[in-house]
């Protein structure tokens, strides 16, 4: 539609402080141009290891996880660290430039959104004035990082096997490098904002529907038990009725809403819309829909169990979006998911804390709290 366009002016607001070469703010055209060059490295050895180091660290998140826990900020924790292994080369939390990285940029994520309804920067606010200052410093350290590590390229050698070293060794026919500085470490912090707190959102709201739901959380056991220690990747094929919980997750929790803008003034059946305004697509309007999912509020995976995604049915739910500026990063989050779940549902018995419910002083939003029991 020509008078609906992408979301680039809402990502803008939110998401500036990511740098001018972030793909999450470009405009369509650039983002089509930096999407054709970084796609194939998602699909390589970098980010590719990911996966293995998710698996490796696992027993330091087991320990984390043993017993009544605050169960997104554990989880973030853990995908953070190992996300940014996969991303940067190195467990970010142990170095001094990568823990100032991480504090500023947990701190911009969370306090970004508050901007957002302001007309024009409130450069009076001292909190907003402190926000441009993180960013900025953000910024400044993950260039410094790009260059320390163009600094030590020659020891480093093909022993490498991180997303950032993907980038940095891609080159143009012509032999110059195929993205620049500025693009690397822009793009490197948005992977992996855009990486690791989704993940673990999901996988703390299936984990809480899980702890509301026995039978079924029995039912998906019973898939993933045998005689291994771990579940991996060699496995994800057969777990059916794991990756139908996914599913239903996805279904029952819309965090990320797709949205546009509007071109010019629109009307819809009587419905008078501005140019400018931001339409989000009401996903939940269709996957809550009774007509297109039975008894649409039960957690019910086994309605994902053979289903047919033919035709309108492979748009009733939308978690990573669509058309051209949907999730580039779809394929390796339902890696991620499969692993973090089907491990922890292997390990733990997971339990629900309602009774005890507590308050976030920040948010003022109740925290999600779970009881994790050795099997
Ligand atoms: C459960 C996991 C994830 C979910 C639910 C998710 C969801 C989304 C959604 C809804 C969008 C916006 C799509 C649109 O506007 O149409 C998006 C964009 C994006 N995601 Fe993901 N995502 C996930 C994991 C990841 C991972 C693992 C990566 C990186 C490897 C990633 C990187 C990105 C980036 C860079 C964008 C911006 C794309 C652009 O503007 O062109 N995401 N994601």
């Amino acid at each position: 539609m020509k008078n609906i366009s992408n979301r680039t002016s809402i990502a803008k607001k939110l998401f500036s402080w990511l740098g001018p070469k972030n793909l999450i703010c470009m405009e369509d055209k650039d983002a089509h141009n930096l999407r054709t060059r970084i796609l194939p490295l998602i699909k390589g050895k970098g980010l590719k290891s990911l996966n293995n180091i998710l698996l490796k660290n696992l027993p330091s998140l087991y320990e984390t996880l043993n017993g009544e826990v605050q169960i997104k900020p554990a989880i973030s924790k853990f995908t953070l660290d190992n996300i940014s292994l996969g991303i940067f080369g190195i467990e970010i939390s142990t170095t001094d430039v990568g823990k100032e990285m991480m504090v500023l940029l947990d701190y911009c994520f969370k306090t970004s959104q508050t901007w957002f309804l302001y007309p024009v920067p409130p450069y009076w606010n001292a909190e907003y004035r402190k926000f441009k200052r993180c960013s900025k410093r953000l910024r400044e350290l993950s260039i410094e990082f790009v260059n320390m590590r163009l600094k030590s390229f020659m020891e480093d050698d093909e022993t490498r096997c991180d997303f950032l070293y993907d980038l940095l060794t891609s080159k143009n026919d012509d032999g110059s490098r195929r993205f620049s500085n500025e693009e690397i470490a822009n793009n490197t912090v948005t992977f992996m904002l855009g990486s690791f707190d989704t993940t673990s959102t999901y996988v703390s709201s299936c984990l809480h529907r899980l702890s509301l739901n026995l039978d079924i959380q029995k039912k998906l056991q019973n898939e993933l038990d045998n005689d291994e220690e771990f579940v991996t990747k060699q496995d994800f094929n057969k777990l059916t009725y794991l990756e139908a919980c996914i599913y239903e997750t996805f279904r029952l929790h819309v965090h990320n809403q797709v949205s546009k803008v509007t071109n010019e003034d629109i009307e819809i059946e009587g419905l008078f819309i501005p140019k400018g305004a931001v339409i989000y697509a009401g996903s939940f309007g269709i996957s809550g829909n009774p007509e297109v999912f039975e008894d649409p509020w039960r957690f019910n995976p086994d309605r994902f169990v053979d289903y047919d995604w033919i035709g309108e049915k492979r748009y009733t739910i939308l978690p990573h979006g669509l058309g051209k500026r949907s999730c580039p990063g779809e394929d390796l989050s339902y890696k991620f998911l499969k692993t973090l779940l089907a491990n922890i549902c292997k390990k733990f018995h997971v339990e629900a804390l309602d009774d005890k419910v507590i308050m976030d002083s920040r948010t003022e939003l109740p925290v999600l709290r779970l009881k994790l029991v050795h099997r």
